[in-house]
């Protein structure tokens, strides 16, 4: 792998499977290998080899390299509740060295990878350890997908301190309009793009039904691939 990106959001459900997918894509479109991974998903069906995650399922679909359910989603788990919780109620102690030993089997069948995170920033993974450790152990930077609505100014400069104080590189954020009704939009993310240092790699538009394919164009992915 030459470089991996840790897909962070404001929230649960403002897009980061989405940007995920679209990231893909893009990274496909400047012809790169790119994998994915979604190391701890919480809400899962039945499916023939075992419980399945949406999202790892939507983020196989758009890697350009072969990785089995499993080595894609190695802990995927039945009820949409926060992983912590969803592990608990299973019994199963997750830990980010765990996570860590299991991406270094995939990490080097791509030269880019796209690993999407569950939850927010700060979301627990066990007793002591957070998601937002994955990066600095799976060697990975962050990327923060902002849900544009109302209230996402605050939530983003959160999480952009967290992850700043952390140590950890956030290598560009995307601004992807949750919110249609919003009232000024693009001052919203003017101010964002004012008070954060990493790079805006574009801007999603809101769109009725799924099209990954229309939106990986509105994304510049040069800044991640090393060149300008
Ligand atoms: N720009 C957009 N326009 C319209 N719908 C969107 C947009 N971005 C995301 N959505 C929709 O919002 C929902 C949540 O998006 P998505 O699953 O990508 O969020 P997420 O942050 O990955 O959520 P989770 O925390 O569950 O992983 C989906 O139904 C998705 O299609
Ligand atoms: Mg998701």
């Amino acid at each position: 792998m030459k470089r991996g990106f840790f897909i962070t959001g404001t929230d649960t459900g403002i897009g980061k499977t989405l940007v995920s997918c679209a990231l893909l894509q893009a990274f496909d479109h400047k012809g790169v290998s790119v994998g994915t991974m979604k190391p701890v998903a919480a809400g899962c069906e039945k499916g023939i080899d075992g419980w399945q995650n949406d999202d790892a399922l939507q983020l196989m679909q758009h890697a350009n390299i072969e990785l089995n359910y499993s080595q894609v989603n190695p802990v995927a788990l039945p009820p949409p509740i926060a992983p912590h919780l969803a592990l608990e109620a299973s019994g199963v102690i997750v830990t980010i060295k765990a996570l860590a030993a299991h991406f270094e089997q995939i990490k080097n069948s791509a030269d880019y990878f796209i690993v999407e995170g569950a939850g927010g920033w700060q979301v627990p993974l066990n007793e002591n350890e957070s998601m937002a450790e994955i990066p600095k152990a799976l060697g990975l930077d962050v990327i923060l997908v902002v849900g544009i609505r109302l209230g996402c100014i605050n939530h983003a400069l959160l999480t952009t301190a967290a992850i700043e104080q952390s140590g950890q590189q956030l290598a560009g954020w995307i601004a992807n309009i949750i919110d249609p009704e919003m009232l000024m939009i693009e001052k919203n993310i003017q101010t964002l793009h004012n008070q954060i240092a990493a790079p805006l790699l574009g801007t999603l538009p809101f769109m009725r039904g799924k099209a990954v394919a229309a939106v990986s164009d509105k994304l510049n992915v040069a800044p991640l691939l090393g060149h300008t």
